[in-house]
């Protein structure tokens, strides 16, 4: 049996490693070595939590207010003393947060194989996103092995010199996360959210944590939205805000007590996949969210200038509108007010996965320690009707 480590640290790289460690326990070949970083501490523990993953190693390097070179020296420095009496056959690491990054540079120097989820997404602009780009170019360096969500990103690879052989079309795990989790209804831990759920009232689902939006363009946002609540008193605007300190800075003070704009923790991810399904549409920063609600037929309003996830605008279901107070305003009162608009945005596709993620990066790494061969490429991209919103269990 190979031993196989996944290493990953924050929200999204859990929810994207969860199907990956699931598929993986499940095979003959292979047994896990879970590690975590803990650069996020309480959204990385909810998810493991749902997923039922318990990690075997947690370097737990969270500090409030961390800085990348913390985040980076505190992981490569754990790697090391961990590799000393810990050496597995291949490590994996998901994305393009510093702490796949830094994972990947200690296990590169160890001699150690990087197989890379997520792999070939990019912006074109080494400081949007800021860090990830860099990142993310950073780990296609070292990996032996690619694992590209798209044909989009496959030949973005291709184009930087990493050998077509070397790249493996998956899919994008979330999809695997998001198809295993939405179809299974979940209450709602916050009351006024069970309570929004049975009310009928349109619902605009916001998230923001990017770090080259905090500070002005976040407090943009955060009028922005105080406005569009003051202008459509019949909506609800639903913002789960993520535990960063300078991101409840910039919004909550701007947003905390309106009528109609309902201020959470962040959400278990079962409870957010509901709650995306429950919306009319999103508006966001996320990169994971970009992904997710296209599948669901939610239209997305994404306030970057630029995105790696150009599948989803080619498709029509996303929209750039930047960050700008007076843009996000007319977007979003256009998309609530011009039906035309919005079907046009409506549409549900899944450029980017069909929930088969997982089994095609176990056979990818089967094939890159001789114990298998791949599967056939993800050639996704179709339309297709979204998925059900769950339903109230009888008598609930
Ligand atoms: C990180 C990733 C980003 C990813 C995002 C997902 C980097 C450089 N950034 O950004 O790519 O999109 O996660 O959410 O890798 N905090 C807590 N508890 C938590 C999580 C965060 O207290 O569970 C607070 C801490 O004060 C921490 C701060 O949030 O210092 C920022 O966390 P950090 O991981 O440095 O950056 P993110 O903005 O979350
Ligand atoms: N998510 C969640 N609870 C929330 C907000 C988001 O579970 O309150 C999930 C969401 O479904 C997506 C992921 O977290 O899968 C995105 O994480 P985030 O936006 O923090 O990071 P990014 O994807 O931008 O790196």
């Amino acid at each position: 049996m190979h031993s196989i480590m996944p290493i990953f640290g924050t929200r999204p790289e859990a929810i994207k490693m969860a199907p990956v460690i699931n598929a993986l326990e499940s095979s003959p070949h292979f047994r896990c070595i879970v590690t975590v970083t803990g650069q996020h501490r309480e959204m990385l523990d909810q998810v493991n939590e749902l997923f039922g993953i318990v990690p075997d190693h947690d370097l737990n390097i969270l500090q409030q207010g961390q800085s990348l070179s913390a985040i980076l020296t505190r992981t490569v420095d754990g790697l090391e003393k961990l590799f000393t009496h810990t050496r597995p056959d291949a490590v994996v690491v998901q994305g393009d947060t510093t702490t796949s990054t830094a994972a990947a540079i200690a296990a590169f120097y160890h001699g150690i194989p990087v197989v890379h989820v997520e792999a070939g997404l990019r912006s074109g602009d080494l400081r949007s996103p800021f860090p990830e780009e860099a990142n993310r170019k950073m780990t296609s360096q070292i990996a032996s092995l690619h694992l590209a969500p798209t044909s989009v990103s496959k030949a973005n690879l291709v184009a930087e010199g990493i050998s077509p052989e070397d790249v493996v079309v998956t899919g994008n795990s979330v999809i695997d996360a998001l198809l295993a989790t939405v179809g299974k209804y979940v209450a709602f831990t916050d009351p006024q959210l069970e309570d929004l759920a049975t009310s009928g009232r349109k619902i605009l689902l916001v998230t923001t944590h990017r770090r080259e939006n905090q500070g002005d363009a976040m407090r943009g946002v955060a009028r922005a939205l105080a406005r569009i609540a003051d202008a459509e008193r019949e909506l609800v605007i639903v913002l789960p805000v993520h535990r960063n300190p300078v991101v409840r800075e910039a919004l909550l003070p701007l947003l905390e007590g309106i009528a109609n704009v309902i201020v959470t923790e962040p959400l278990p991810y079962g409870e957010f996949t509901r709650l995306l399904s429950m919306a009319h549409f999103v508006v966001t920063d996320s990169g994971g969210v970009q992904e997710e609600a296209p599948s669901l037929g939610k239209p997305v309003l994404v306030m970057r200038e630029n995105t790696e996830r150009p599948e989803a605008v080619k498709a029509g279901t996303v929209a750039l509108i930047g960050t700008d107070e007076a843009r996000i305003f007319t977007e979003v009162t256009r998309l609530l007010r011009d039906p035309g608009h919005f079907a046009a945005m409506a549409n549900a596709v899944n450029p980017y996965g069909d929930g088969e993620a997982a089994g095609r990066t176990v056979a990818a790494i089967a094939e890159l320690l001789g114990v298998g061969s791949r599967i056939g490429d993800f050639t996704g991209g179709s339309s297709s009707n979204a998925p059900a919103s769950p339903a109230a269990p009888a008598g609930s």
